[in-house]
């Protein structure tokens, strides 16, 4: 069966806000994998950082949206998630047919620890990590960021920025959606200490997008309540350079 394999309508973000309220739904695009970022993202960031057959990364792969694009758009990418299930899951929604000669490959591993990358190897990095525990992708799996409080969370994400900036090649961008949370009415800047772990692995900060956020499973909830806090509708997405 034939499939949709690019947007109807798409033009290239020309200003730091972005906002996409229908997510997209081509190739094998869907909402379905909790808290996956809308395909418009990924394909932003490949067309505008990086050429046809380089190659790109996504260390927090989840169901693959990151390599669908990098198929689509004639790229080689490297997707790495530590739990079985996205690896399976990006599996399936990596097998359509398209035109292109390029591979993607997708490897079970931590984004603490990407030994298997040489040096320098990477045109682009683009991802996505869990945003502390907000939404937890396992139970209990050894090495899951997302099960672990705000602290930790930041402690381990510098090792994160550090293995990102070995990997990368210089001049080239890595780009990382971050957003904040909200706790005991407060709002806890994990954008901005996320991006902190970047600076401190020595990246600079080329381009910081605001993403307004549409579809989140909780608006309604609390749009019911009787609440004095305004609802965080927005996420970060930093264009760093190595
Ligand atoms: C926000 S989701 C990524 C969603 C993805 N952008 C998509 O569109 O489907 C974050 C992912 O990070 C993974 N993860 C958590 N800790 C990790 C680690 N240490 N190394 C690699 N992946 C990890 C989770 O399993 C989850 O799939």
């Amino acid at each position: 069966m034939d499939i949709k394999l690019e947007p109807n309508k798409f033009e290239l973000e020309s200003t730091t806000v972005w906002s996409f309220p229908e997510r997209g739904d081509w190739a094998t695009h869907c909402g379905v994998y909790r808290g996956n970022w809308s395909p418009y993202i990924p394909r932003n960031i490949i067309l505008r950082y990086s050429q046809p057959n380089e190659w790109i990364l996504d260390q927090f792969l989840g169901s693959g949206t990151t390599l669908v694009e990098a198929k689509l758009l004639d790229r080689n990418a490297i997707g790495v998630d530590i739990n079985e299930q996205s690896i399976l899951l990006s599996n399936q929604n990596l097998n359509f047919q398209c035109n292109t000669k390029t591979q993607q490959i997708i490897k079970k591993g931590d984004a603490r620890n990407l030994s298997f990358i040489t040096n320098e190897s990477m045109d682009l990095i683009c991802t996505h990590p869990p945003y502390a525990d907000i939404i937890n992708y396992s139970q209990s799996l050894d090495g899951d960021l997302s099960l672990l409080g705000v602290d930790e969370f930041i402690h381990q994400m510098n090792n994160v920025a550090r293995e990102a900036y070995r990997i990368l090649k210089k001049g080239r961008v890595c780009a990382v959606m971050m957003g904040d949370i909200r706790n005991k009415g407060c709002v806890v800047p994990l954008g901005f200490q996320v991006m902190n772990c970047f600076l401190n692995a020595k990246f600079k900060t080329k381009e910081i997008v605001i993403k307004e956020q549409h579809n989140c499973k909780s608006t309604k909830f609390w749009k019911k309540q009787h609440i004095s806090f305004l609802l965080l509708a927005h996420e970060y997405i930093f264009i760093f350079i190595k």
